[in-house]
């Protein structure tokens, strides 16, 4: 080698060592972002985290005890602020509320699915935001709304409480995590659309919406939009689920809406709450400004947002409590009744929790 070759090589490297030194660091630049953990040149931290193959949630924890309660995380193209102290939450999102309370680009999936961003937790902040959110409050979450509807709770509950009886007689166990979620389901698609259906239609409506989570669920594309032609196939798949969910909720929203239009006059079965009750209701009547009144397909994506937002959730609440007392075994004492004391109709099945494989949780009926 000569030593034009050698200065060529020195300088080729020191470039590529300013070149990746460059790209790689992650915060700073004009926005002035707060510092995070160096990354690779364009796709930023993105593989460093796909390649960790853990919890996203216990990666933000790691980092946070190097970099702070505040840092950037640049994910392909995205830039990630993660804030993880709660003076810090309480600045952004109450104190300075307005200015981030838009969330980011939806991808191509997401829009099928939000209806261009017809939804409570995708509207840019604005009219439609402030519409949506108002009428939520009102007319679903209000305490009055909750005291109003506690009849659903009681009877769903009763529903569940008889459902698990039987399965514990017929196969010694009970099944606990889908019967939660098919309860969860039926107290939300009672509240939304003031009917009871049945068991089945329920089950069908939960499983399209499971399977609405599972594929919004962001992607790599998300990341790094220039490898969206590859994943066409997905645009498909979404369209093909979206025709399924709309043929499964929009029925019950004209339902309800001949109900509420006859003025409850149309003699539907189904149809249990006064009109007006339903959080569908609202939605007919609902004018955005500068948008005009809401189409079926929009109605479609805000009452299963609605459905997916609280099942989910409440089913993950009630496992969590679930693994504490399959991990507290004493603690399920406390359900006994007291020895000696007069029967009580409402304490004549006591339940042990016990982890039957790790992923399973079970109860299962003793004798009191
Ligand atoms: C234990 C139960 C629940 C937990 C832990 C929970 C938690 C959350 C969280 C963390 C968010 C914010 C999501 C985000 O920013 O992307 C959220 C949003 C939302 N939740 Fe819940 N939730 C629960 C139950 C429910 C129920 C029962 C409903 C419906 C009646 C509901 C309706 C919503 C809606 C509509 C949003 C979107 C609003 C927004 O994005 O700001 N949630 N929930």
């Amino acid at each position: 080698m000569e030593l034009i070759d050698f200065i060529m090589l020195f300088f080729a490297l020191a470039f590529f060592r300013w070149w990746w030194h460059r790209w790689s660091k992650t915060g700073g630049g004009a926005k002035n972002l707060p510092p995070g953990p160096p990354g690779w040149p364009i796709v930023g931290n993105l593989f460093q985290v796909i390649l960790q193959r853990r919890p996203f949630m216990y990666i933000v924890r790691d980092l946070r005890l190097k970099y702070g309660p505040i840092f950037t995380m640049q994910m392909g193209q995205r830039t990630l602020i993660i804030v993880t102290s709660a003076d810090l939450i309480h600045e952004a999102l109450i104190q300075r509320g307005p200015q981030f309370a838009s969330r980011p680009k939806d991808s191509p999936i997401r829009l099928i699915f939000s209806m261009g961003k017809c939804a409570i937790n995708s509207a840019e902040y604005g009219p439609l935001w402030r519409s949506l959110r108002r009428n939520l409050v009102s007319e679903m979450i209000s305490p009055l709304r909750v005291k109003q509807c506690s009849w659903i709770r009681k009877w769903a509950m009763e529903a569940h409480m008889r459902r698990i009886q039987r399965e514990a007689q017929e196969n010694g166990f009970v099944e606990v995590m889908s019967n939660c979620r098919l309860t969860i389901c039926s107290i939300l698609i009672c509240l939304c659309f003031g009917a009871k259906i049945t068991e089945e239609r329920i089950r069908d409506i939960e499983s399209v919406l499971k399977e609405v989570m599972l594929i919004t669920l962001p992607k790599l594309p998300d990341f790094l939009p220039v490898l969206t032609p590859l994943f066409r196939g997905h645009v498909k798949e979404a369209r093909k689920l979206r025709k399924k969910q709309v043929e499964l909720i929009a029925p019950l929203i004209r339902n309800r809406k001949a109900y509420v239009d006859s003025d409850g006059k149309c003699g539907d079965p189904e149809m249990v709450s006064p009109i007006g009750a339903g959080y569908v209701d609202s939605l007919f009547g609902l004018e955005v400004p500068g948008r005009g009144k809401l189409g079926e397909e929009e109605l479609v994506t805000l009452v299963s947002e609605i459905i997916s937002a609280g099942t989910d959730t409440s089913a993950t609440a009630i496992e969590w409590a679930l693994l504490h007392l399959v991990m507290d075994q004493e603690i399920q004492e406390r359900w006994l009744p007291v020895p000696n004391s007069p029967p009580d109709p409402t304490e004549t099945f006591a339940f042990t929790v016990v982890m039957k494989n790790p992923l399973k949780a079970v109860i299962v009926p003793r004798s009191i």
